[in-house]
């Protein structure tokens, strides 16, 4: 046989060639679709029946070439896209523009359904005459949720970030706003003791008094909030407070709402201030209450949950709305009348449960009731599980010849304070910043017994204060005050062991049987004391 070369042998079959070079074409083509994972490409007719498929397309939806071969491509979406012929309309726009680019849901043979990117484009004959259409369909589900974490956590950051500047907008309000009050309620209430005042006065006096506690009760929640409030945590057990406070609870539902406590066995200690946890059971259980129209339950409940305490309050009220999911514990959010609610009590709520690394939980629909779930995490340390922090009941005559060095910047703060404590029986000194008084206690002649001083002063701060006169009178007792959580006695909003504290603001009767508690728990003076003169 004569020996031509490769290329004149291929010349003498043309039609041979051509259609193995097509063939190769089409594999290599076929080859393309299958190898492209990520994409499902596949041919539609001009009608938009599937007329061509790749591995990777049966992958994606799970249809074989065959199952697939001939029906309409708008069985990849959803029943309500469907149903509104948005499929033949975006194969209009695609012949149109060339193009069309659309980011939805498309579904698969078992129903399920994922985000999908899906390109669709014309395929045009030599003629210009539409032959049918491509669609090039990727799955971008994972992208999808990434996005969604994405919002989640940029929602997630807002949220902190609000509740932040609400925290330090109530903090630096706080300070001088609690102070103000302090002095409001002291010289008030010195004004209602005093024999001069007809009824009328005293009346006045007393509306006066109510408001003043009003706002102090305001600025309390708000910083509640802001996680601001000073903490004096316990080692304690959540069914031993629930227990304290049940009789009050019923009284607060009256007759008609029934209470059902479930108090779940061993489960576990948590480090908290009581006060804390008593506010957060009244605020939900008040709202509870409000909720259930005519007669309901509400159940509380105890369990342990992992390392974590639960406390669950459900009711049979209302239930709530999407909307008022949506802004539950924000400040200031409420749906009750003007005048039935400040819409505070689930602000602080959350405000508190976040100061002790708990989390609040909530579940709830129109017409089904709501359930609020708190977790907080078990605390091993050992202590007596105790609640308290009641001071009241300490003998009243037992200090009286002792002397207070009241530090104070604020004058009518200052005032008040002075007067509350000379009625108390004190000898009081006073000065209105720390130099002021390490000078008093440099020169002075008195010994002074007890310091009540300001956290927050011009200058150096109560505890540098304090720091000084302790390293050279050591058994000096101090009892601090402030309207808010400054880091200086408290970090994040805990106090230090040992150091006593009053939270402002407070009244007359209050304040005597704090002192009277600190100057009782202290030890004596020892013989070196300062002196000092007025
Ligand atoms: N258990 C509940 N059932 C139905 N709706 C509730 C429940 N708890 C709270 N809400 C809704 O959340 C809103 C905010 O509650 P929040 O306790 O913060 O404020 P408030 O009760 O309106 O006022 P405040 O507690 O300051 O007196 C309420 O107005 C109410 O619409
Ligand atoms: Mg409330």
């Amino acid at each position: 046989m004569e020996s031509i070369s490769l290329k004149r042998w291929l010349g003498r079959w043309p039609w041979l060639v051509s259609s193995r070079k097509l063939r190769e074409t089409e594999q290599k083509f076929q080859l393309l679709l299958d190898g492209a994972a990520d994409y499902a490409i596949f041919m539609l007719d001009t009608s938009g029946n599937v007329r061509s498929w790749s591995t990777a397309a049966q992958k994606m939806f799970g249809y074989t070439a065959s199952e697939i071969h001939n029906n309409h491509f708008s069985c990849f979406y959803p029943q309500n896209t469907r149903e509104a012929k948005i499929p033949q309309a975006e194969l209009r726009i695609a012949g149109a523009h060339g193009r069309h680019e659309d980011t939805g849901l498309r579904v698969r043979k078992d129903g399920t359904e994922f985000w999908a990117n899906v390109v669709l484009c014309p395929l045009v004959g030599d003629q210009g005459e539409l032959k049918g259409f491509s669609n090039v369909t990727r799955d971008i589900s994972e992208r999808k949720q990434a996005e969604e974490i994405l919002n989640r956590k940029e929602e997630e950051l807002y949220q902190a970030r609000k509740m932040e500047a609400i925290g330090r907008l109530a903090g630096g309000v706080a300070h001088d706003f609690n102070n103000l009050i302090t002095g409001i309620i002291g010289l008030s209430e010195d004004l209602r003791d005093s024999a001069q005042l007809d009824d009328l006065g005293r009346g006045d006096i007393e509306e006066i008094i109510k408001a003043a506690r009003r706002a102090s009760n305001l600025t309390r929640q708000l910083l509640a909030f802001g996680r601001r409030q000073i903490s004096s945590p316990q080692i304690l057990n959540l069914n031993t407070i629930i227990k304290d406070l049940e009789k009050m609870l019923r009284r607060l539902l009256g007759a008609d709402v029934e209470l059902v406590v479930l108090l779940g066995s061993e489960i576990g200690n948590v480090k908290m201030d009581p006060a804390h946890i008593e506010q957060i059971i009244i605020n939900l259980i008040m709202n509870a209450r409000d909720a259930i129209l005519g007669a309901g339950c509400i159940t509380l409940e105890t369990s342990r949950s992992g390392s974590s305490v639960s406390l669950q309050i459900r009711d049979t009220g209302t239930g709530m709305t999407e909307e008022t999911l949506k802004h539950l514990f924000e400040p200031f959010y409420t749906t009750k009348a003007t005048g039935k609610g400040t819409g505070l009590g689930l602000a602080t709520v959350y405000g508190i449960v976040k100061q002790n690394q708990g989390d609040i939980f909530v579940d709830s629909r129109l017409g089904a009731g709501t359930t609020f779930k708190i977790l907080f995490p078990e605390t091993i340390e050992k202590g007596t599980a105790t609640v308290g922090g009641n001071q009241n009941g300490v003998s009243p005559s037992t200090h009286e010849e002792k002397t207070l060095l009241v530090v104070e910047d604020e004058a009518i703060v200052r005032k008040a304070i002075t007067r509350a404590l000379r009625k108390g029986g004190y000898q009081v000194l006073t000065a209105t910043s720390a130099e002021e008084a390490i000078a008093l206690c440099i020169s002075g002649e008195e010994k002074i017994d007890l310091l009540l001083t300001d956290v927050v002063l011009p200058g150096m701060n109560g505890q540098e204060l304090a720091g000084r006169l302790l390293s050279t009178y050591p058994g000096l007792s101090v009892l601090y005050m402030s309207g808010y959580s400054e880091n200086v006695i408290a970090h994040r909003g805990i106090l230090e062991p040992g150091i006593h504290f009053i939270e402002k603001s407070f009244t007359s009767q209050s304040l005597l049987e704090k002192v009277r508690f600190v100057l009782n728990s202290s030890h004596p003076l020892p013989s070196s004391s300062p002196s000092t003169h007025e």
